[in-house]
């Protein structure tokens, strides 16, 4: 009975030690470090908890501008990211048409995003079908002129719409065109290529209700381009290759 009094005691004395040797030490506020440092260090300056190491993007009077980050080499390109090769010219505009295929394939989820990034980047200008009536453009009184549409418009670049390569669809989205803004800084180069998807999907579905509507009235339609000229298209009833 003696004896496990004085094990409890032992135990007891054990547990007060260890919580006391634990106790937070008494801390100062050091000028130097910008931060309260404990007053008992066991390493003197070379403490793991007062280590002098650099914030990040803090400042520091090593480099010259004061900066504790280094400016990228110039030329540097993150990692993953392609850089766009064709410059902002109608000669980058044509080259970019020849030379572009979309990554990627008319896949439901591709399709899915597509649809996503339209709605929110486009659908206010080009409307929900592609017929260029989107809210801001019917709600500014004639200011805004409607974009091409989709369905039966003429690129100011001479294509008819449904005949416009993807690559110079992506070189308009990536630089803007006229009216249009650059969507360079808002959309990754996989949103772009899947948003093409989705304005191809349009302008397919454009056509199938064209076409629908056109063989109950007359074989051609009549495309009035932005200066006046008129296009008579006879090969709406062709069937689409490759969308
Ligand atoms: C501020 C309104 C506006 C927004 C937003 C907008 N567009 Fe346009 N877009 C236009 C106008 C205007 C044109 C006609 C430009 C021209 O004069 O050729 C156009 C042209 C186009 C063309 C035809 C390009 C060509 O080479 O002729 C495509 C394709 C297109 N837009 C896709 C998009 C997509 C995709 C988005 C969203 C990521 C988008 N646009 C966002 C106004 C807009």
């Amino acid at each position: 009975m003696k004896n496990s009094n004085n094990i409890s005691l032992l135990m007891f004395a054990g547990v007060v030690l260890i919580a006391s040797s634990c106790a937070e030490p008494d801390r100062k506020y050091s000028e130097e470090l910008k931060h309260d440092v404990p007053f008992h260090q066991y390493f003197g300056d070379l403490d793991m908890y007062t280590s002098p190491s650099i914030e990040t993007y803090g400042e520091n009077s090593i480099y010259d501008n004061n900066m504790g980050s280094r400016h990228p080499v110039a030329g540097t390109i993150p990692r993953g990211f392609m850089p766009y090769m064709y410059p902002n010219t109608n000669e980058g505009y044509l080259m970019a048409g020849d030379s572009l295929k979309n990554p990627f394939s008319n896949t439901p989820e591709n399709l899915a995003k597509g649809a996503d990034v339209y709605t929110k980047f486009c659908l206010h200008c080009h409307g929900a079908t592609g017929a260029g009536d989107g809210p801001v453009i019917s709600g500014s009184n004639g200011k805004f002129p409607p974009p091409t549409s989709y369905v039966d418009g003429v690129s100011s670049g001479g294509d008819k719409m449904k005949d416009l390569p993807v690559g110079k669809m992506y070189h308009t989205i990536t630089y803007g065109r006229n009216m249009m803004g650059s969507h360079a800084s808002q959309l990754t180069s996989e949103e772009r290529w899947k948003v093409i998807l989705h304005v191809q999907a349009l302008i397919k579905q454009g056509q199938a209700e064209l076409d629908k509507s056109g063989a109950s009235e007359s074989e051609e339609t009549e495309v009035v381009t932005a200066d006046g000229t008129e296009i008579i298209d006879e090969e709406q009833n062709e069937t689409e290759e490759n969308q």
